[in-house]
């Protein structure tokens, strides 16, 4: 666009005073305002320079760990016993303790830490009675590490359609239990915190008698109807990965309120020879009876020192989840007015009383063109902010590269929204600022992406 550019000031009216960009550069960013500008006496017509926002802050900043998790794994270290079971008893275990944290919080009567939330989704799927060949459903648009935790479990994923708010379509689960009805589990993953219509899910489930079993990798802190999210299934799974609430670098939990799939769960993450008497969130030793004779040990327990680091978080969910959704509201609807018409950020599914946005995400629209998508990311990327899309090539989210775990049907709807879905995370240490120099990045890319 052409505008016409002051060559010489020479005199101030605010009748006649127009809008022009300048630059103003603080530690974080560099900002677009308008001042009001002096006339000019002699005026031309040029290009002037776009002045875009960048970013300098990185987007995969991960939480600190807090003095407390600091001060609890050096007395960690210093004791040495960093193996979970090299304790007197349960009550001196750092691993117990904190298992019994997250059942506090979560309500769930029991807990098995170990060391990722793969781990966890692979053992609730063994302990669940998945066998070799078995057919798991789960949604299309989900985390590659769900569709790998079925193959580790020997299962065949079979894949439910997700919608435009990123959640399984409840539609589409009753047309593929009818379709396989040979399939008796439903894994369904909260992707992004996103929660479906969790009570038809479960009625679906049960009119088909399928068991359903919960990824809550991205859901901690999320919760349906005033309980935490992760009780609709049989057994739910939380990590502690550091994008996650919770920061151990690498860790998950296993939470369900059943007996059995407890004990087998505790006795394959490596609960042998009786030590599940060092735990305080299984139960009684008659549950674990003749288990480790028969269920292998894959060792796959939580160290002492990553549950060191997660204990103290625990207490801070709540506080951490309203500052994410404060941030979020506030971006969501600032996108919303200054990019109106080329994306919507889809509402969370009601019945979600308390949602968890660590992250934003939104769909461009129909008329923006897969070449406009592609430059409008790149945009971004040169602006330093890497939005992802969910339907690129390389995505891990993107069902069409999961080759260990094929999907047999095309999957139309959840292409569709794949193609247009784009996600970025809203780290926690940023400054409130930040988000609004985000919001900034984004609308300019698509300005100059729509030119
Ligand atoms: C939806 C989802 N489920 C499960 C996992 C596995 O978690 P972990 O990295 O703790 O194994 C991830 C990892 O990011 C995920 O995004």
């Amino acid at each position: 666009m052409t505008r016409v550019v002051m060559l010489a000031a020479l005199a101030v009216s605010a009748a006649g005073a127009f809008q022009t960009p300048v630059m103003l550069r603080s530690a974080t960013a560099t900002r677009r305002v308008t001042v009001p500008q002096v006339l000019a006496t002699k005026m031309v017509a040029v290009d002037p320079p776009r002045v875009r926002t960048f970013i300098k802050k990185d987007i995969k900043q991960p939480d600190p760990i807090c003095q407390t998790g600091q001060e609890n794994t050096m007395k960690v270290m210093q004791s040495g016993r960093m193996y979970r079971y090299n304790v007197g008893k349960a009550e001196e275990s750092e691993v117990s303790l904190c298992e019994k944290a997250i059942t506090d919080y979560t309500g769930h009567k029991y807990c098995v830490a170990l060391n990722s939330c793969g781990s966890a989704i692979f053992l609730m799927l063994k302990a669940a009675g998945v066998k070799p060949g078995d057919k798991v459903l789960s949604n299309a648009f989900t985390f590659g590490a769900v569709p790998s935790a079925i193959e580790h479990a020997g299962g065949t994923a079979v894949y439910v359609e997700s919608n435009d708010a990123y959640v399984m379509d409840t539609e589409e689960l009753e047309v593929q239990l009818k379709a396989n009805p040979d399939c008796k589990y439903v894994l369904i993953s909260h992707m992004r915190g996103k929660l479906a219509d969790m009570d038809a899910i479960k009625a679906v489930c049960d009119r088909y008698e399928a068991m359903l079993l919960e990824d809550c990798a991205h859901s901690l802190g999320v919760y349906w109807k005033g309980k935490h999210s992760g009780h609709h299934g049989k057994a739910a799974c939380i990590s502690s990965q550091s994008y996650k609430m919770l920061n151990s670098g690498e860790g998950g939990f296993f939470l369900t309120d059943d007996d059995y799939m407890a004990a087998a769960v505790a006795t394959y993450a490596g609960a042998y020879e009786g030590l599940s008497v060092k735990h305080l969130t299984v139960p009684p030793l008659e549950a674990f009876k003749g288990l480790s004779n028969k269920l292998p040990n894959y060792s796959l327990r939580m160290s002492a020192l990553a549950a060191a680091v997660i204990r103290p978080q625990v207490s801070t969910l709540d506080q951490r989840a309203e500052k994410y959704n404060e941030r979020y509201e506030k971006l969501k609807s600032e996108l919303s007015r200054r990019a109106k018409g080329l994306l919507t950020v889809p509402d969370v599914t009601p019945g979600v009383s308390q949602p968890v946005h660590d992250s934003i995400q939104f769909n461009l629209a129909d008329h923006i063109t897969p070449a406009q998508v592609d430059q409008f990311l790149a945009e971004c990327h040169a602006h330093g902010l890497p939005v992802e899309l969910f339907g690129a090539k390389s995505n891990a989210r993107n069902f069409v590269n999961w080759e260990f775990a094929p999907a047999q049907d095309p999957l139309p709807k959840t292409s569709k929204m794949l193609a247009r879905a784009c996600d970025v995370r809203l780290p926690l240490m940023w400054d409130d600022e930040d988000f609004h120099t985000m919001a900034d990045v984004i609308v300019e890319s698509l300005d100059a992406a729509l030119m």
